[in-house]
């Protein structure tokens, strides 16, 4: 599981880390949900080349970040940008944006087996994903895009482990191979930013360190880099996978760094363990966040 198949297609040109508008930049980002703020004037980059995780204690509002980004979710202020372009979020344009995204519930299709979900993931030659379509809809086409798209699902199917379930409904697969499932989904439309909300919930250890070694690898795959936004509670996988952290608590950030400053943060700490965080530790909070760049606090 932790390299995926040199078979696959070339993934899209991506930006360069180099270029300061590359990549996704939240900037200020509020919403609320009636009288509650669930996020306050939060910014927040991931650019090419990055994992960066995103933690904090129940309820800070990390996934409203995530469903933000998704498009599910519409701030009152603030705005996104994606390769230097305004992202309009929406959730049936993320995979032609290039974002890819898996959700803590997996949310694949029961009715479809394994490999036509992986399959309902692809995103690029229309022609393609129309022969599909048309063969699940019993129409008489079934063309050589179609074989082609049958064997790079296969590919990734491969490349994580769980070829051997191709054929298979997923409901009945243990939780750890959904997982799985829902991940080639997202993959196998070459994302540049893949979203991922709590991956490692439901998995067991070995699980987990599958899960890291496949995250470490995504940036750097050539030819298909894909940086990576992690929402997760799971602070060992955190720790071990994520270039940058950003904390939030009660809707703002609190910190920012990188795995080694997010540890040793009293500010954090503090967060975790519900003691109150007045203004000044919140203050203090940007030396922790020295040496990150572009980054609006
Ligand atoms: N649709 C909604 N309507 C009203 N309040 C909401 C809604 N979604 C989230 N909230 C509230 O917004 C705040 C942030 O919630 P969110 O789910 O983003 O937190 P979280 O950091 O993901 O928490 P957890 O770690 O428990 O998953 C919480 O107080 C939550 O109750
Ligand atoms: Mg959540």
């Amino acid at each position: 599981m932790t390299s995926l198949s040199d078979g696959l297609s070339d993934g899209l040109s991506a930006g360069t880390a180099a270029d300061p508008a590359a990549g996704l930049h939240l900037n200020g980002i509020s919403v609320r949900f009636g009288g509650l703020v669930a996020l306050d004037d939060v910014s927040l980059s991931v650019v090419p080349g990055q994992i960066m995780g995103v933690i904090g204690p129940n309820g800070a509002g990390k996934t409203t970040l995530f469903n933000v980004v998704c498009g599910f979710v519409k701030p009152v202020t603030g705005d996104i940008t994606w390769d230097g372009r305004a992202l309009k979020a929406r959730p049936d344009r993320l995979n032609a944006a290039g974002i890819g995204r898996t959700q803590q519930a997996v949310g694949l299709f029961h009715g479809l087996t394994v490999l036509e979900n992986v399959m309902a993931g692809a995103r690029k030659a229309g022609a393609t994903r129309a022969g599909f379509l048309s063969q699940m809809f019993g129409l008489p086409r079934s063309d050589r895009s179609e074989r082609r798209l049958r064997d790079t699902a296969m590919a990734h199917l491969q490349a994580l482990g769980i070829a051997d379930h191709a054929a298979e409904l997923p409901t009945p697969l243990p939780f750890a191979i959904q997982k799985r499932v829902a991940l080639a989904r997202a993959l196998i439309a070459e994302p540049r930013l893949l979203l991922l909300d709590e991956p490692a919930s439901g998995l067991g250890v070995d699980e987990i360190n599958d899960l890291a070694a496949l995250i470490r690898g995504l940036p750097t795959r050539p030819g298909r880099e894909c940086a990576v936004m992690l929402v997760e509670h799971h602070m060992d996988l955190v720790m071990r996978v994520c270039d940058e952290i950003t904390v939030l608590n009660f809707g703002r950030v609190i910190a920012r760094g990188k795995p080694d400053e997010i540890r040793a943060s009293s500010v954090v700490t503090e967060a975790y363990l519900g003691t109150e965080v007045d203004n000044a530790d919140v203050d203090n909070a940007d030396v922790d966040n020295a040496g990150v760049s572009g980054v609006a606090e």
